[in-house]
């Protein structure tokens, strides 16, 4: 078994540090040769049935839902096709609006998730377009779906999902370009420029992972509280929830996470001296709302650790008690850096606590009952 780990002392830990490579072999195959061009021959759709999208639903479960939360703003900023983001168990029973113009967009990493299956299933009986993002070649979800693009992030073993959450992130990176040089909605300079900056994102990932000890301390002092926040803005809020799933699923400690400006209409009640908040700020455009927000909590006493894109330091540092700053990038593209903090605070929480880290209570890897 520790051969299979490769020296790691859990999956997880092996899987969080797989993650470079499996951003590159993701990428690999699907970028023309002079970078400036997405190829994403696994969609059979034509320009014209692309043109013919008029809207899209993600639909998946837990870690595979917040990537699709990723996935609606990537989609809706660089092609602009409104896009809903539904969780699984929920979507067939709110009787969506599914229409032949609608493309489905179905994110597993086992490709077999009940609920997963039966949304595919329901958006097919509908006439939609149903393609599938998941991890395993010759799953129910990627057989069952007109297009499939597979994540190539390997086996993962350890119920956490890590790898596959970003192998899923780069996944909508590539299909949002390609969307967007199909349906003109971007330029080619603009999308030369994302690629060059995704190809970058796997070296970034390694330059986090070398500062791992700083994240096990972090963790360390977290493990001795019972409750925390996470706070974000727009794809910084999409991050903090799944920041604080894996925090949940595998330290057993409650967490919340909170769209950062709507704390103070009930959920600021609950903070008080010495609680611990995790605040994501990568997004330059919205600096100065979250750090408002950032302020409203240590007012109250929260010992807030801030997670930043590199260059923004010394702006933020002045408002948050630690601080740790993720390697520069696009604003789009930060949630592919910035949950990799989050995983390994969620990781050495976890083995802080002595719990199991890779099977944890309660939970199955695989959720084949609806
Ligand atoms: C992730 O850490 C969880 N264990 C869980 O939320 C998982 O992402 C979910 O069950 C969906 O699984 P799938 O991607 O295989 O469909």
């Amino acid at each position: 078994v520790t051969a299979e780990k490769a020296g790691f002392d859990h999956f997880m830990l092996k899987e969080i540090f797989e993650q470079p490579k499996a951003y590159r072999d993701t990428m690999m195959g699907r970028v023309s040769e002079d970078g400036r061009s997405v190829q994403l021959k696994e969609i059979g759709m034509t320009l014209e049935q692309l043109k013919a999208i008029r809207n899209v639903h993600i639909v998946a479960c837990g870690t595979a839902y917040h990537a699709g939360m990723i996935g609606k703003q990537v989609i809706e900023s660089l092609a602009r096709i409104p896009v809903e983001t539904d969780v699984a168990s929920e979507y067939r029973y709110r009787s969506p609006i599914i229409t032949p113009e609608t493309l489905v967009i179905v994110v597993s990493q086992s490709g077999e998730t009940a609920d997963t299956l039966a949304a595919l299933r329901e958006a097919k009986r509908c006439g939609a377009r149903v393609l599938a993002i998941t991890n395993v070649v010759g799953s129910s979800v990627s057989r069952e779906a007109d297009d499939v693009i597979i994540t190539q992030a390997g086996p993962e073993i350890a119920v956490a999902s890590t790898k596959a959450y970003t192998s899923q992130l780069i996944a909508f990176y590539l299909l949002g370009l390609y969307l967007a040089e199909s349906l003109e909605t971007r330029d080619s300079a603009f999308i030369a420029e994302v690629l060059e900056a995704m190809q970058q994102l796997p070296e970034q990932v390694e330059r986090i992972l070398s500062q791992s000890v700083v994240l096990k301390q972090v963790a360390e002092s977290i493990s001795k509280h019972s409750n925390l926040f996470f706070i974000g803005r727009g794809s910084d809020f999409a991050v903090a929830q799944e920041g604080s799933l894996k925090l949940k699923e595998i330290s057993y400690i409650h967490s919340e996470a909170y769209a950062a400006g709507e704390l103070k209409h009930g959920t600021l009640a609950l903070i008080e001296e010495g609680i611990p908040v995790i605040a994501l700020i990568t997004q330059e455009d919205l600096y100065e709302k979250t750090l408002s927000n950032i302020k409203e909590v240590k007012a109250r006493g929260a010992h807030v650790l801030g997670i930043v894109n590199g260059g923004s330091e010394e702006e933020v540092g002045k408002s948050v008690d630690e601080l740790f700053a993720i390697p520069k990038t696009l604003p789009l593209l930060t949630p592919a850096l910035s949950v990799v903090p989050l995983q390994l605070i969620a990781y050495y929480a976890s083995l802080a606590l002595g719990n199991d880290v890779d099977k944890p209570r309660n939970l199955a890897k695989s959720v084949t009952v609806e």
